[in-house]
């Protein structure tokens, strides 16, 4: 049975994984640096590259605990996109062990991990709709079959899990702000005024929206007077993710669409989860589960056999990508 071992280093997780061709983890190894980064109040690049290096020899030995690398017929790594230094830490660790034990290479685009993961819950049907939301990226991918990515839209200046993390800075929220505004707005209402993004097409904004949670934070403090979090919170999210299932809907007005899903860590908000169900009702739906939300090496791994069955290798001197589209990877 054919058998892929990958290694995810793109941001602040090392993680290493296992997985058989039917799609069945043997292991999933995730170390996340969240609490190191937290005291920064953001991802430190230097420090995110440090800790993969000190990290990624014991999550790979953890990950291999009880196997052989006789039982591996690839070694799979995220090549882009990512943080530079984060990326080369898992790239040398995997060239390495590709190198030494002689086995085929495959670079894996970081976004396709996130996309293709929902493999694991149930099979994808094309045309397929991904939206795409994490720290890095917010797009909307369309996919006529497994090897052929459209991006339909993307945003013009933050991506939506930036401007949860930056909003959650401005009001002092602590970080990584994604999971602390959702659980926040959970007990909240809409009370804040907050401007909807309008931009043209699929494409999304969020810099207008985290400028005036800005002008809120300095109108208060200026005044004295503090902020509801709850209340808050819930008024941002309802604009932001509004923002992501309206163009969403514009697409499927637009394209013949079977599938739809969502995709990386925002896929992990609450609201956003409820949004998707109330609003695709003619599609079939995946919601990814927690666990496969943020980042991981299993769904590396499982785009990984898609180019496995490409036959989609790298060598040795490949690069890793601190950019790197979709449509060209
Ligand atoms: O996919 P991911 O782990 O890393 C990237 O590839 O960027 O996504 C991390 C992002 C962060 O911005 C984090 O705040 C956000 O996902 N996030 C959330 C939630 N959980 C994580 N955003 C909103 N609600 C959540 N529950
Ligand atoms: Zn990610």
């Amino acid at each position: 049975m054919q058998k892929i071992l990958a290694i995810e280093s793109s941001c602040d997780e090392t993680a290493c994984a296992l997985l058989n061709e039917k799609l069945e983890i043997e292991t999933s190894i995730v170390t996340s640096q969240i609490d190191v980064h937290a005291r920064f109040g953001g991802v430190i690049p230097e420090v995110a590259s440090r800790m993969h290096v000190e990290q990624i020899s014991t999550i790979i030995k953890e990950a291999l605990k009880g196997h052989d690398m006789s039982e591996v017929s690839a070694i799979a790594y995220t090549i882009g996109p990512g943080l530079i230094g984060s990326l080369h830490i898992g790239a040398i660790a995997a060239k390495s062990l590709a190198f030494f034990y002689d086995k085929p290479l495959i670079g894996v685009h970081h976004l396709k991990g996130h996309i293709f993961v929902n493999e694991l819950i149930e099979p994808l049907e094309y045309p397929l709709l991904a939206l795409v939301v994490s720290g890095g990226h917010t797009e909307l991918v369309y996919m006529k079959s497994d090897h052929d990515f459209k991006i339909l839209g993307t945003t013009l200046d933050d991506a939506i899990g930036e401007a949860f993390d930056k909003v959650a800075r401005i009001m002092n929220f602590g970080y990584p702000g994604g999971p602390i505004i959702d659980k926040l707005a959970q007990k909240g209402q809409v009370t804040y005024k907050l401007p909807s993004p309008k931009v043209d097409g699929y494409n999304f904004s969020f810099s207008g929206l985290k400028n005036a949670c800005l002008t809120l934070a300095n109108k208060l403090e200026r005044n004295n007077e503090t902020l509801n979090k709850e209340d808050f919170a819930k008024s941002f999210e309802e604009v932001a993710l509004g923002h992501l299932i309206q163009k969403l809907k514009l697409v499927l007005n637009d394209y013949e669409v079977k599938h739809v899903l969502i995709a990386g860590g925002v896929a992990a908000n609450s609201r956003l989860r409820e949004l998707m169900k109330e609003n695709i009702t003619k599609q079939k739906l995946t919601l990814p589960p927690l666990k496969y939300c943020t980042d991981n090496a299993t769904m590396i791994a499982v785009a990984a056999f898609k180019e496995l069955k490409y036959g989609n290798f790298v060598d040795l001197s490949a690069a890793s990508r601190s950019s790197l589209s979709i449509e060209a990877c």
